[in-house]
């Protein structure tokens, strides 16, 4: 299915776009259950997203008791570590919306990693819809993109990127020195939606690389995010899209028009 790629003038506009987004994919339902999955990325750019998640009107909008939430990634660190994405999603969205802890399901990166993943894929396999594929799928999945184009903890030149069967793995990163929990691209591609949030200039090069270069997942492990039947957006700012060509661009999203 074909990307759709809106730029906004600023990074403040991305969050806005992207929760407006999130409000329309999130079914008003007042008596469903906890029925609408959402895998939540990781790193510093979707804290400000949460955060006006947080705020009316998206906060009063936002059906929260419908949502279960999940991980697309996790450091090998406990839940409280200062590098944990459950930590910050904690902080800067759980404590402040009206989700049942019971319905929040976190990557164990306390862990042995081996194990930690192995327990991820029996969560995902008991609490998500099972897809025509055999493959647990996320109506709504989250994903940030580092300045060499990983997304989730799918690194450049890592094991991960050749999986093809398990949902979720330990990844050894060597860059990093270090395992790091997280989905693969089967389960990322199995979604109902997927949405990138990229902000920033050290961001523009990967963006151009990913969006409009040749095909190289090894080296732009972006490019493997590609859904089989599901929406795959990409939210950005002016600053992140700088390299790309007009005709890459779907919509030039600027709030003060709207
Ligand atoms: C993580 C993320 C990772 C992140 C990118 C972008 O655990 O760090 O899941 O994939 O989305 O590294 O990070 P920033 O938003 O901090 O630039």
């Amino acid at each position: 299915m074909a990307s759709t790629v809106l730029v906004c003038k600023t990074q403040e506009e991305v969050f806005k776009a992207a929760a407006d987004f999130f409000c329309e994919k999130v079914p008003v339902s007042p008596k469903a259950g906890p029925s609408f999955s959402i895998a939540l990325s990781g790193g510093s750019t979707p804290r400000g997203l949460f955060r006006l998640l947080t705020e009316d009107p998206y906060r009063s909008q936002c059906h929260w008791p419908v949502c279960t939430i999940f991980w697309g990634d996790e450091r090998c660190v406990p839940p409280d570590h200062s590098d944990s994405n459950f930590r910050m999603a904690k902080e800067n969205l759980l404590d402040h919306v009206p989700i049942d802890p019971r319905h929040v399901f976190r990557m164990e990166g306390e862990r042995e990693p081996e194990d930690a993943a192995l327990r991820y894929e029996q969560v995902l396999s008991e609490q998500l819809h099972i897809g025509k594929n055999d493959l647990p799928q996320f109506d709504l999945i989250l994903l940030g993109m580092g300045p060499d184009a990983h997304t989730a903890s799918l690194f450049p030149g890592t094991t991960a990127l050749q999986e093809t069967k398990r949902t979720v793995v330990a990844n050894w990163v060597e860059k990093l020195q270090t395992f790091r929990i997280t989905l693969t691209p089967p389960v990322l591609n199995a979604a109902k939606n997927v949405v990138f949030l990229v902000c920033g200039q050290d961001k523009a090069q990967a963006v151009q690389s990913v969006l409009e270069g040749p095909r190289a997942p090894e080296r732009y492990p972006s490019q493997l995010v590609n859904p089989l039947s599901g929406g795959l957006t990409w939210i950005m700012d002016q600053s992140a899209a700088s390299l790309l060509t007009d005709t890459m661009v779907t919509n030039r999203v600027s709030y003060k028009e709207r």
